[in-house]
């Protein structure tokens, strides 16, 4: 054989067995969908599953629909050694363009009910926060009242100690519900860090649910102070733009907002292929039209990041979670940040 034809035989052997290779991942996850009873999708793109309707397509999408399904399912994709990660509302994540090849185990439906007893409420993953909101205002709950208009799970609430309008959910919790080898784990809320948007989960830990504990007031008190936060948010934040709330931290213990000081920047409105820094909250950078890529909202979060960084001197932190198909946020090319910028030059 001349090396030609020896390098293409060698191809062709190596794709056929990559071809076996996807086919047994294929059916292994077949399986363990089918023993958790849990439902398998294909063919899903982050597109539809996040709020800035960005991103590519994800390989196998599974959708528990219990805590117990939730559970097991992580349990058996931990014991196969394929990797997974959790999706919410997808409304914190910026997914890049490109065929994202893990599970991704979705909690939108791990919704269950919330259930009221005294001053706590339990309640799943996957239910929705401003729905939780609402219905502890309704019982005559405080605690939560800030938060009714985050738009996300109580899941992902809990991932990122959510918050706004002087309460973070972390503050209430009395117990979280984590997945651990295939069952549930009751965690006391003492036992996490809350810090300012992160908490001490860790990749690969899968919430599958909470206690609160809130506080008896007059529910026209809680209501009227949801009302307010809900109209100031509607004052000074997009709605129903496609955005993932605020896209980066504020300077830890600074007490400056980066919103106002993107905002002075004169950047509101700047924008990169479908990709623009809201007119209404500098923070916020939302995606329009059918043809916005995830690498243009991420062209330009990098933008202000390098003009943040030359006037302020500041490292802007991400507060969206950035998802990578192999772990490192890359363009549909293939390359990071600061590889495009060697190319440009
Ligand atoms: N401001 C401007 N221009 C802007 C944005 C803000 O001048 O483009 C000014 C506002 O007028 C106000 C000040 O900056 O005087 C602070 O603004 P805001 O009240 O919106 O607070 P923030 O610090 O920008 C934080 C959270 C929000 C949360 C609000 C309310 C972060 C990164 N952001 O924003 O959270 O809703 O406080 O509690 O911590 C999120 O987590 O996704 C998020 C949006």
């Amino acid at each position: 054989m001349t090396s030609t034809a020896a390098a293409a035989h060698m191809e062709v052997m190596s794709e056929e067995r990559n071809t076996s290779d996807v086919q047994k991942r294929d059916a292994q996850l077949e399986e363990v969908a089918r023993r958790a009873g849990v439902r398998a999708e294909r063919g899903r793109r982050f597109a539809e599953l996040t709020s800035l309707r960005v991103g590519g397509a994800i390989d196998w999408l599974f959708v528990p629909e219990t805590e117990e399904q939730a559970a097991a399912v992580v349990g058996a994709l931990e014991e196969t050694g394929i990797a997974w990660r959790v999706l919410g509302a997808g409304s914190n994540v910026l997914a890049d363009d490109r065929e994202h090849r893990y599970v991704v185990v979705s909690t939108r439906e791990v919704k269950g009910k919330a259930e009221f007893d005294g001053e706590r409420v339990s309640v799943s993953a996957g239910f929705s926060l401003p729905r939780l909101c609402v219905e502890a205002a309704r019982q005559g709950l405080s605690g939560i009242e800030g938060l009714g208009g985050i738009p996300g799970t109580v899941g992902g609430a809990l991932w990122m100690n959510a918050g706004a309008y002087g309460h973070e959910i972390g503050q209430v919790v009395e117990t979280v519900r984590v997945a651990r080898e295939g069952k549930i784990v009751e965690v006391p809320g003492g036992e996490v860090k809350w810090d300012y948007r992160h908490t001490s989960f860790k990749e690969g830990e899968l919430l599958l649910g909470c206690t609160l504990r809130l506080k008896r007031d007059d529910p026209e008190k809680i209501k009227g102070r949801m009302e307010e936060a809900k109209q100031k948010r509607f004052a000074t934040q997009p709605h129903g733009a496609r955005s993932a709330g605020c896209f980066f931290k504020n300077p830890p213990g600074s007490g400056l907002s980066t919103g106002k000081m993107i905002d002075e920047m004169g950047m509101k409105g700047e924008k990169r292929g479908g990709a623009v820094v809201s007119p209404v909250h500098a923070n916020f950078i939302v995606t329009e039209g059918e043809d916005a890529r995830a690498s243009d909202a991420y062209a330009l979060a990098e933008e202000i990041r390098e003009r943040f960084r030359r006037e302020h001197g500041v490292e802007l932190e991400y507060e969206v979670e950035l998802w990578g198909a192999d772990g490192e946020f890359k363009d549909e090319g293939g390359r990071t940040k600061d590889e495009g910028d060697t190319d440009e030059k």
